[in-house]
C-alpha cells in the first residue's frame, strides 16, 4: 500500500526493520546514547549549533509538541497573535485558551494568504504582544505560509516566533537562524520518513532558560524540564523507544540521501507529475503551485464523483488518499508524496486514477442511456 495521506508515511525498508532493534530500558545508557544520537540529528537537518539550540524529544504526536511549546514557552505575562489558515492554525489558538494564554487571533479563511501588513498592524496597535505562532506548511490546503517574511517583522520588534512545521521540517527550507525562528516543532512520522509516536520541539537554548522563571503551566509538557533532563541523557518520563529506533534510522537515510535540500527536490519534482498528470485527467488543484508546499496538494474532486468513491477505487488498487476537513470535505481531496515514495509509484497512481474516472465515466454514461431508453 502508497500512503499519499499526510503520515504516517510508507516506510522504507530500512526504517521498518529499525522498529525491530534489541528491547532496551529507557533507563539505560544505551538509550541515553540513541536519544542524543536523536538530538544531534535533528539539529543538523538544518544546521543547528547544539550550544545555541536543544532539540526536545517528546513521546507523542504533533499536537503534544504544540502544545509543550505553547506552554512552556510563553511567560505568563506574555501575550501570542496566532495566525490562522487552516485548521492547525485553530489548533494553535485552541491550545492558548484552554491554558489560558492571553492571546489576539489574526483569522483568515482556510486556503487564504496572509497578508503582512495584518501582522504589522496588530504588532503595532498592540504592544502587550510577545510572541506570534503561525503554521509552515497549513496542511489543511497545501498552503506555504511566509515564515520567513512574519520573522523579519517580528524580529525588529523583539518578538518570539513560535513554529508549527510539523508537515514541513525535512522537506522545506526553514532558516531558523535568520528568519528568526524561537522555536519550531515536528514530527518523526512526516518529512522525516519515521513512524508515529516522536515528536519534537527545537528551541533557542535561551529562551528556555527564560521559561525556568516561569511558573509551570503544564507536568508532562514541561519543555525545559525535558531538555534539562534530555542534556543529561536522561528523560523524566518513559519515552516510545521503538519509534525512537525508527527515528535514528530515518534521519541517517535523510543524511545518507542528501538532507533536506535532496528531499525537497524529490518532493518537488513528485509533486509536480501528480499536478500534471492529474491535470491531463481534467482535475484542477486548489491552489496555484506557487504558493503551495512539495509536500502535499490539494485538488477539487473530479464532477461526478464522491471522495468516498475515488478514495475506495484507490485503495483497491494500492493507494491511500487523504479527505478535506470541515466544509472542505466535500470539495477536495488531497495527496502527499512525503515518505519512500518514487517516481513509478505516481505513475501506478495516475494510471489508478484514469481507470477509475473512465469506469466512472462509462457508468454515468450507461445509466443516462438506460434512462433515455424508458422514457
Ligand atoms: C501542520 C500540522 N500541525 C499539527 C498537526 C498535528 O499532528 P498530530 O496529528 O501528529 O497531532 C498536523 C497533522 O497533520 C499538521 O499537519
Amino acid at each position: 500500500m502508497i500512503l499519499l495521506n499526510p503520515g504516517p508515511v510508507t516506510l522504507s525498508e530500512g526504517v521498518r526493520q529499525a522498529l525491530v532493534g534489541p528491547d532496551l530500558c529507557h533507563r539505560e545508557a544505551e538509550f541515553g546514547e540513541l536519544q542524543e544520537t536523536i538530538r544531534r540529528g535533528l539539529l543538523a537537518v538544518y544546521g543547528l549549533p547544539p550550544e545555541q539550540w536543544a532539540a526536545v524529544l517528546l513521546s507523542g504526536s504533533g499536537t503534544a509538541a504544540m502544545e509543550a511549546m505553547m506552554t512552556s514557552l510563553i511567560p505568563r505575562q506574555g501575550k501570542v497573535l496566532v495566525v490562522e489558515n487552516g485548521v492547525y492554525g485553530e489548533r494553535l489558538s485552541a491550545i492558548a485558551k484552554i491554558h489560558n494564554i492571553e492571546r489576539q487571533a489574526l483569522r483568515y479563511a482556510w486556503g487564504e494568504s496572509i497578508d503582512l501588513h495584518d501582522i504589522s498592524r496588530h504588532l503595532e496597535a498592540d504592544r502587550a504582544i510577545t510572541h506570534v505562532a503561525l503554521v509552515h506548511h497549513e496542511t489543511t490546503t497545501g498552503r506555504l505560509n511566509p515564515i520567513r517574511e512574519v520573522g523579519a517583522l517580528c524580529r525588529t520588534r523583539g518578538i518570539g516566533l513560535l513554529v508549527d512545521g510539523v508537515s514541513s521540517f525535512g522537506g522545506e527550507e526553514l532558516d531558523f537562524a535568520s528568519w528568526g525562528i524561537s522555536a519550531c516543532v515536528a514530527t518523526a512520522n512526516k518529512c522525516l520518513h519515521g513512524v508515529p509516536g516522536v515528536a519534537f520541539v527545537l528551541v533557542r537554548r535561551d529562551l528556555l532558560l527564560g521559561a525556568k522563571d516561569n511558573p509551570e503551566r503544564t507536568l508532562y509538557l514541561d519543555l525545559t524540564r525535558y531538555c534539562r533532563e534530555q542534556d543529561a541523557r536522561s528523560t523524566p518520563f518513559t519515552q516510545s523507544v521503538q519509534a525512537f529506533y525508527a527515528l535514528a534510522q530515518a534521519l541517517r537515510e535523510l543524511a545518507v540521501q542528501g538532507g533536506w535540500r535532496q528531499r525537497h527536490e524529490h518532493y518537488r519534482l513528485l509533486a509536480h507529475q501528480v499536478r500534471q498528470g492529474l491535470g491531463r485527467l481534467g482535475i484542477r488543484p486548489l491552489l496555484p503551485e506557487q504558493t503551495t508546499s512539495v509536500v502535499l496538494s490539494a485538488f477539487y474532486l473530479p464532477d461526478h464523483v464522491s471522495y468516498a468513491q475515488l478514495h475506495d477505487g484507490l485503495k483497491l488498487r494500492g493507494f491511500v488518499i487523504y479527505a478535506g476537513q470541515g466544509a472542505l470535505a466535500r470539495n477536495i481531496f488531497r495527496v502527499s508524496i512525503m515518505g519512500a515514495i518514487q517516481a513509478a509509484d505516481m505513475d501506478r497512481f495516475l494510471s489508478a486514477m484514469e481507470e477509475i474516472l473512465t469506469a466512472q465515466r462509462e457508468d454515468s454514461a450507461g445509466r443516462h442511456k438506460t434512462r433515455g431508453a424508458s422514457l
